[in-house]
C-alpha cells in the first residue's frame, strides 16, 4: 500500500464521464477507488472496460446540475446504496459573449452549475463525511480562479467563487476530518475550449505562453486529484493546486 492507494475507497465525480472527468475516473480507478459518475449522459464504454481491466466497479447515476432537484435526488440515491468517500466536483459550464451584451439569464446558468450545485453536492455529501470524520472533496477550479479571461465573465466569477468556496469550507471542516482542496486546470484540450482550439491564432498564442509547450491532457488533470483524494494530502487543506504547465509562473 502506498499513501496515494485508494483501494476500498468509493468516488463521485461529476461530469465523469467525458473530457477531463473521464481522466479524473480513469486515475481514480487506477488507484484503486470505485467511481461514481454523477452525468447528464450514458457511462462510455471505454470507462467500463478501464474499470473491468483493474477489477474495480463503476457506475452511473444521471444529474443535471441545473436543477436543484435533480441533484438532491440524485445525491439522496447514491447515499442510500453507498458510503462516498471522494467527491470530486468536475462537471462545469462555458459560456462565452462580450461582457457589457452577457445575457444574465446566461450567468444566472453557469453560476447554478459551476457554483451553487458545487456548494449543493458539498453539503450533501460532505455532511456524511463530517458525522464520520473522514472524506475528500476535490473542487474544479480553473486558471480564472486567479484571472478575469476575455468574454467569460460568469465562468471566471464562478471560478473564483470556487476558489473562494474550497477555502471556507477547509476552514470549517478541516479540524472534522474532511479534506477540501481544488485543482486548477491550465489550458486542456477538452470541447470545452473547442472554440479557442479551432482559432489558429489564440491557439498557437496560448500554446507559446506555456512554459511546458503543450495544452494539457485529462491524465495530466487525474493525478493531481488522486493526490487530493488520497492519504498522502492529509494534511493539505484549502489548497488550490495548478496543473497548468507552468501557465501561472510566467
Ligand atoms: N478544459 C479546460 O481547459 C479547463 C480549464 C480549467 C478548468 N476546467 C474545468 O474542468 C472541469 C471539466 O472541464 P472539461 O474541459 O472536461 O469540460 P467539458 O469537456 O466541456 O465537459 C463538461 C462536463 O461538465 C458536465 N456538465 C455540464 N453541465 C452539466 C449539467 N447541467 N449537468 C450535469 N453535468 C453537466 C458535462 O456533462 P455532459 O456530458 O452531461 O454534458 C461534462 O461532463 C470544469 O469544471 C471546467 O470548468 C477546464
Amino acid at each position: 500500500m502506498t499513501p496515494f492507494d485508494l483501494t476500498g475507497r468509493t468516488a463521485v465525480v461529476t461530469g465523469g464521464g467525458r473530457g477531463l472527468g473521464l481522466g479524473i475516473s480513469r486515475s481514480l480507478i487506477a488507484a484503486g477507488a470505485d467511481v461514481i459518475v454523477l452525468s447528464r449522459g450514458e457511462l462510455p464504454d471505454e470507462l467500463v472496460t478501464h474499470a473491468r481491466d483493474h477489477a474495480r466497479t463503476v457506475s452511473g447515476v444521471r444529474v443535471d446540475l441545473a436543477d436543484p432537484g435533480s441533484i438532491a435526488e440524485a445525491a439522496a440515491e447514491v447515499l442510500g446504496r453507498h458510503t462516498v468517500d471522494i467527491l470530486v466536483n468536475n462537471a462545469g459550464a462555458q459560456v462565452r459573449h462580450p461582457a457589457a451584451e452577457f445575457p444574465l439569464d446566461e450567468w444566472d446558468s453557469v453560476l447554478q452549475v459551476n457554483l451553487r450545485a458545487v456548494m449543493q453536492l458539498c453539503q450533501a455529501f460532505g455532511r456524511p463525511m463530517l458525522d464520520r470524520g473522514d472524506g475528500k472533496i476535490v473542487n474544479l477550479a480553473s486558471l480564472l480562479s486567479f484571472q478575469g479571461g476575455l468574454t467569460v465573465p460568469a465562468y471566471a466569477a464562478s471560478k473564483g467563487a470556487v476558489a473562494q468556496l474550497t477555502k471556507a469550507l477547509c476552514n470549517e471542516w478541516a479540524a472534522r476530518g474532511v479534506n477540501v482542496n481544488a485543482v486548477a486546470p491550465g489550458y486542456m484540450d477538452t470541447e470545452m475550449n473547442t472554440a479557442l482550439l479551432a482559432d489558429p491564432v489564440r491557439s498557437r498564442q496560448i500554446g507559446e505562453r506555456i512554459p511546458a509547450g503543450r495544452w494539457g491532457r485529462p491524465a495530466d488533470v487525474g493525478g493531481a486529484v488522486v493526490f487530493l483524494a488520497s492519504a498522502a494530502a492529509d494534511y493539505v487543506h484549502g489548497h488550490v493546486l495548478a496543473v497548468d504547465g507552468g501557465w501561472l509562473s510566467r
